[in-house]
């Protein structure tokens, strides 16, 4: 099977630990393990616990902690895995096979547009525009999920736009994927990082053909457990746990513990991840008016970064590539998220982090801002 390179994920794990700020994350400040025993995890029982194999579909307790947040499951409706990323892919690689069409939105992730391209399927794409609040342009979803469409990605809320689903666009959405028999996979990572709107609605329940994808990387700010989970229909999810034991057996054992008391702490976490945001948001907002009109936003209801627009002839790749060799500031081009023109900038930092951070970004805008020759 051949795979082609993760443009952005390389390119933040090339760089992300040698450059002065980074700028290309996408979550918030993470939590510590203090933090989290503070929230109940027994890390002085833990010690004596011995480090074998855990369940390898996650533990009972955690799937069944999982359970009370999505109506109608059970444990047997979740597969546990390393991170959303790995329930990303499972999702893909239990589904799809040689010559399925799999569709997209654009801007997004990106990681289930090389999956399914390595699997020999034909990956389509439907754009998200600025103009229509970052909703799909509906033509162009229609031509991409059709008779024969087998799956269909979207991020709920959005990285890179931070822009939230209206429940006009998400019952659209879940029809169209009905219609012609095709699963919908929502990615909900970001489910819980609202900034300025209330809890995003979850696509779960909207239909049998749902399957959502999410984890403790971005709303609950715990990426470094690498815990993630699948709740699907219970024989999509029995072929997930086939593929899982076949690439990582298990969670780790202490991940799996640790999540389920971020679970249950879950709008501590999210509480948190508001206040963060809140604050950053402004900073944001300040910032990109003193560029009088040369960015231009949609300021994002959720999530952790924002997309801004430049207006300048010089490519994404390029742009960050300056950031990166003059400021030692890492900030991925908006090539890498499926559109150019645009700079994905980091918003979950510690407040000086931020300032300090985007005012690098500044001093490289403002450089290609200025038409050569003056
Ligand atoms: C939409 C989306 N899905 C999945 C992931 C991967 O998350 P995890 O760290 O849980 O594997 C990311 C990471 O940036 C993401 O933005």
């Amino acid at each position: 099977m051949k795979i082609e390179v993760f443009q952005m994920e390389r390119m933040q794990s090339t760089w992300e630990n040698l450059v002065e700020y980074d700028m290309s994350e996408s979550g918030v400040s993470p939590l510590t393990l203090r933090e989290l025993v503070a929230m109940g995890f027994d890390l002085e029982k833990f010690l004596d616990v011995p480090l074998g194999y855990s369940q390898s579909n996650g533990t009972l307790a955690l799937r069944e902690t999982l359970a009370k947040i999505y109506p109608g499951t059970t444990a047997e409706t979740f597969q546990v895995t390393n991170g959303t990323s790995e329930a990303n892919y499972m999702a893909a690689l239990s589904q799809l096979r040689e010559g399925d069409v799999f569709a997209l939105e654009t801007p997004n992730y990106m990681q289930l547009w090389g999956v399914p391209r390595s699997l020999g399927a034909e990956t389509r794409t439907f754009k998200l525009r600025l103009d229509r609040g970052w909703e799909p342009d509906w033509e162009e979803f229609e031509r991409a999920v059709g008779q024969g469409t087998r799956m269909v990605y979207v991020s709920n809320p959005n990285n890179p736009t931070g822009a939230v689903l209206s429940d006009a666009a998400m019952k659209r959405i879940v029809e169209r994927c009905d219609s012609v028999g095709a699963y919908l996979i929502s990615d909900e990572v970001y489910l819980g990082a609202e900034i300025s709107r209330p809890r995003t609605k979850s696509f779960w329940g909207m239909s049998e053909r749902v399957i959502v994808t999410s984890g403790l990387s971005k709303a609950y700010g715990i990426p470094g457990v690498r815990i993630g989970w699948i709740v699907g229909p219970k024989e999509m999810i029995a072929e997930c746990w086939t593929q899982h034991d076949y690439v990582t057996i298990c969670p780790n054992k202490m991940s799996d513990e640790i999540a389920r008391v971020a679970v249950k702490n879950r709008e501590r976490c999210y509480a948190r991840t508001r206040e963060l945001l809140t604050a950053n948001l402004e900073i944001a907002r300040e910032w990109v008016a003193g560029f009088d009109g040369f960015l231009e936003w949609r300021e994002p209801e959720a999530g952790a970064i924002a997309l801004v627009k430049y207006h300048a002839d010089v490519g994404s790749a390029e742009l960050c590539e300056r950031m990166r060799v003059r400021q030692s500031t890492l900030v991925v081009p908006g090539a890498y998220v499926g559109l150019e023109g645009y700079l994905r900038i980091w918003l979950g930092g510690r407040e000086e982090y931020m300032r300090e951070g985007l005012r690098r970004i500044g001093v490289e805008l403002r450089a290609c801002a200025v038409p050569a020759g003056r």
